[in-house]
């Protein structure tokens, strides 16, 4: 859960004080008015843990064709309105970026049956979503129909926009997809949930970060899911290489989830000796 704390050190500042709790930077004058990466990621946040935003995904939910996993978490977003709770996962922090800011694209690894993918669809109709997935069968003991069946559940949550699937090994085709100029470089909304092996996870977040838009943010599930204990680590290493970007973590609700926002603004190396 982010603290008042973390918030006070995002607001108004340039993105390497919001992650290095160590910095030292002066904290620069922004006029009143004027959004920052602080109160993006602020505003980001809020609406995340809103009740207003567990209702929205309790609608799409009851729209799609549910699992099990999808009733739980169903369960857990019920949970949080009765007993007024700030709560945020994965698709709470999808549909409150994709409601805020309107992406115009959407890039997935680990599609599965279409759930997060639906949410981004359903908080923006016309966005344009780039499915990455291998479709491993019976993933977590449930069917993983691959694409017909992502396309049925993205039209019950009322999407329009494009959708093309990239079918395969995404250290693969991930790659393949950014080394085709024809296909768009920069994108605004991107999660990473495909692979959950160091390797595979680790090369998925280094494929697509390059390609991460300014103001954009980067989702990684399931950094405290106790079946990978390897992910928690691997996401604070990414971090430490990647130092520039803008991060919140999450380790109390549902698996664990942290994101990583591009900074509009390249950082301000004012300091002696830099
Ligand atoms: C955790 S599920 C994705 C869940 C989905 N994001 C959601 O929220 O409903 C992981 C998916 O990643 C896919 N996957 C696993 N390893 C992969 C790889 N190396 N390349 C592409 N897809 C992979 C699996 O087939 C599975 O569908």
């Amino acid at each position: 859960m982010i603290t008042d704390d973390a918030f006070a050190e995002y607001e108004g500042t340039s993105q390497s004080m919001s992650h290095n709790k160590n910095g030292t930077q002066a904290v620069p004058v922004i006029p009143q008015g004027v959004e920052t990466d602080g109160s993006r990621l602020r505003a980001l946040i809020e609406r995340a843990s809103s009740a207003a935003t567990h209702q929205h995904l309790l609608d799409v939910f009851e729209r799609i064709e549910a699992d099990r996993y999808l009733l739980e978490e169903m369960q857990r977003l019920r949970h949080a309105i009765a007993t007024d709770t700030r709560y945020w996962d994965l698709c709470c922090v999808l549909w409150a970026y994709a409601e805020l800011f309107k992406p115009d694209v959407y890039l997935e690894i680990g599609v599965r049956r279409g759930r997060s993918a639906s949410v981004v669809a359903a908080a923006n109709p016309d966005v344009n979503l780039c499915l990455f997935d291998m479709w491993h069968p019976n993933y977590a003991g449930i069917a993983n129909p691959g694409p017909d069946f992502v396309r049925v559940q993205l039209k019950r949550a009322g999407h329009r926009g494009e959708t093309r699937f990239f079918s395969g090994r995404s250290q693969q085709t991930v790659p393949q997809f950014f080394g085709d100029t024809r296909q768009p470089q920069s994108i605004p909304l991107v999660t990473v949930d495909g692979d959950h092996r160091s390797t595979g996870a680790r090369a998925d977040l280094d494929n697509v970060i390059a390609h991460l838009a300014p103001g954009g943010i980067l989702v990684f599930d399931d950094i405290c899911h106790p079946t990978y204990p390897n992910l928690r680590d691997l996401w604070t290493e990414f971090l430490a290489d990647h130092s520039h970007l803008c991060a919140e973590e999450n380790e109390i609700d549902a698996t664990g989830t942290a994101f990583a926002m591009q900074p509009t603004f390249a950082p301000c190396h004012s300091r002696l000796g830099d």
